[in-house]
């Protein structure tokens, strides 16, 4: 039995078109499913359904053997979990993003943000002095209410910053959202979390038409 945590939210509608079109039953799997776990046992498959940000814990925890998160929760918490597929949905962008024309540092520069490990090491890397306050949402508020400079934000659609008259100004990284594995499973259970990483990488979005020629 694989027993996987999928990520409710954005990404989950993704996912599980992903997980359909390889052929595995994702029935009772959507946003409006209050549900936490199903069983899939045909398929030999657990679905848990979590809190995007405690997916890599379950994983790391082993009490899920594979994950599907966004990578910007990946590069924020680096969790001890093999990251093994890029798939290739949910594509965003980490950012910095403020009021028009504060491109520059300010002397004491204070960025708000869900990210505040990626945010502190963006930062470090560039070599600038920041101080990090973290929110857990409507990140956007912070700059508005003069409780921060910038922020460090996902930007999707780019609606949120639009409608807030904020621009984004940095690109921090692509994201997108990964698979990852539990190490231990990822050895104890190879065999079949590789072929299930196989299927799922023939049916990418992007190699779905190479699949027809195979
Ligand atoms: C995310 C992100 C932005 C927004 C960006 O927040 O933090 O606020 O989405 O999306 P857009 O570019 O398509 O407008 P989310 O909706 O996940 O919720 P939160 O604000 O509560 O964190």
């Amino acid at each position: 039995m694989l027993t996987v945590a999928l990520s409710k939210g954005r990404i989950l509608d993704e996912t599980v078109d992903l997980f359909e079109r390889c052929g595995i039953n994702c029935e009772n799997i959507r946003n409006d499913n209050r549900k936490l776990i199903i069983t899939n046992p045909e398929e030999g498959m657990k679905f848990i359904l979590a809190k995007p940000f405690d997916v890599p814990t379950y994983v790391e925890h082993g009490v899920a053997d594979l994950g599907v998160v966004g990578k910007d929760i990946l590069l924020e918490q680096e969790k001890d979990v093999y990251e093994l597929l890029d798939l290739g949905l949910g594509y965003c962008r980490l950012v910095v993003a403020g009021p028009r024309g504060k491109k520059g540092y300010p002397r004491h520069l204070k960025i708000a943000t869900k990210f505040p490990r990626a945010a502190e090491k963006y930062y470090l890397e560039k070599g600038v002095e920041v101080e990090v306050i973290k929110l857990h949402g409507s990140v956007e508020l912070a700059p508005l209410l003069g409780l921060s400079d910038k922020i460090v934000d996902i930007v999707s659609t780019g609606n949120t910053l639009r409608q807030n008259n904020l621009i984004e100004l940095e690109t921090i990284s692509e994201i997108t959202a990964r698979l990852i594995a539990n190490r231990v499973s990822f050895r104890l259970k190879g065999e079949s979390i590789n072929k299930l990483v196989e299927i799922l990488e023939k049916n990418l979005e992007g190699n779905k038409k190479d699949d027809k020629n195979n």
